[in-house]
């Protein structure tokens, strides 16, 4: 009997994500074997809500679905704006997706966060450590690295960290003044931060974190353990006034102020960095990008 040939379902593929990965599993798999689903309409992509689990069902039935990655989510600082609807998408939507990838024997790919930290973890967050977070959607998130050990599916997960990319706008999350610093260093010369100048947290590039997510999905299951649901995973981390320091190396008349609003407490409940020793010795992770690299190359694409 042939192997299945890998036929895979991205949900949320139009967001920062989404958009490169899908990208990167036609570049593996072939363009043929990706359906890219939204809530948001867009040529190429199936309008899919995750709240529709028939919906769900049906898809991975009539394309002969075997992998899923399922990105549609809301992020932390529009999460904490509409809480109920947080936990309506990134764990009522999740659990329709489980549902779904149980009945049809598909595996999943569910990423998590280091917002499933909370102040009571150590400023470099280990693996294993107490989840408290503050946060609604650092809830659903612990929630979602429980379901992946309980469904008795093939599930994993990453707890990315802030990401950041050039492809595609953030999505909402509150590691993204990352982001849009470099877009407002080119277009004004000057951006307004909405987290202190001191802020450290743990960020990667988004080449790193597509990486990490194929070579997460290409490690055999057994090899993977306890973790499985949402492993640690880091890049590098560093505090805005780093970040700044990094861009005037290219665009020296560049200048930041200070203005730090809610999002200031969501950054300061998370750690400032991440040992990810786990998935350096159960999959080899290793990140490619530091601060100067993630820097020079996001001028270089978006200039
Ligand atoms: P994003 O906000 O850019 O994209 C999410 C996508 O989901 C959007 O295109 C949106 O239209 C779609 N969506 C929202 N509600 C939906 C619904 N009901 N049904 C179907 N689609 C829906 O987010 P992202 O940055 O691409 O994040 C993807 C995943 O990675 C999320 O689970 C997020 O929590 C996680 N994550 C992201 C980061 C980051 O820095 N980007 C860090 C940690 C974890
Ligand atoms: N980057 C994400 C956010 O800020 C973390 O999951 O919400």
């Amino acid at each position: 009997m042939g192997t299945v040939p890998t036929r895979i379902l991205v949900t949320g593929a139009l967001g920062q994500i989404g958009t490169e990965l899908v990208e990167s599993l036609q570049n593996k798999y072939g363009h043929q074997s990706v359906i890219s689903t939204d809530v948001r309409e867009s040529e190429g992509c199936i309008q899919l809500d995750v709240m529709d689990a028939k919906k769900i069902e049906d898809l991975i039935q009539t394309k002969g679905i075997t992998d899923i990655y399922h990105l549609a989510a809301l992020l932390s600082a529009t999460g904490e704006k509409n809480p109920d609807l947080c936990w309506k998408i990134n764990v009522d939507g999740l659990v329709n997706v489980i549902s779904a990838a149980k009945k049809y024997g598909c595996r999943l790919f569910s990423p998590s966060s280091i917002a499933v930290f909370g102040p009571d973890c150590p400023k470099h967050a280990p693996q294993v450590t107490g989840l408290n977070p503050t946060t609604v959607y650092g809830k659903t998130k612990v929630i979602g690295e429980h379901l992946a050990m309980s469904s008795e599916i093939d599930m994993r997960g990453l707890r990315y960290p802030g990401l950041i990319s050039w492809k595609a706008p953030a999505g909402g999350g509150t590691t993204d003044y990352a982001v849009e610093i470099f877009h407002a260093a080119l277009s004004e010369g000057h951006y307004n931060c909405f987290v202190r100048e001191d802020t450290q947290l743990p960020m990667m590039y988004m080449d790193d974190a597509i990486r990490a997510t194929l070579e997460l999905m290409d490690t055999p299951f057994d090899s993977l353990g306890t973790s499985r649901g949402g492993y640690n995973i880091a890049g590098c981390s560093f505090t805005v006034g780093e970040l700044v320091y990094s861009i005037q190396r290219h665009i020296p008349e560049f200048t930041c102020s200070f203005e730090p609003d809610v999002r200031q407490n969501y950054a300061d409940s998370w750690p400032d960095s991440i040992e990810d020793d786990v998935a350096r010795k159960e999959w080899g992770w290793i990140p490619k990008f530091d601060l100067d690299k993630i820097v020079d190359d996001m001028l270089e694409n978006l200039k």
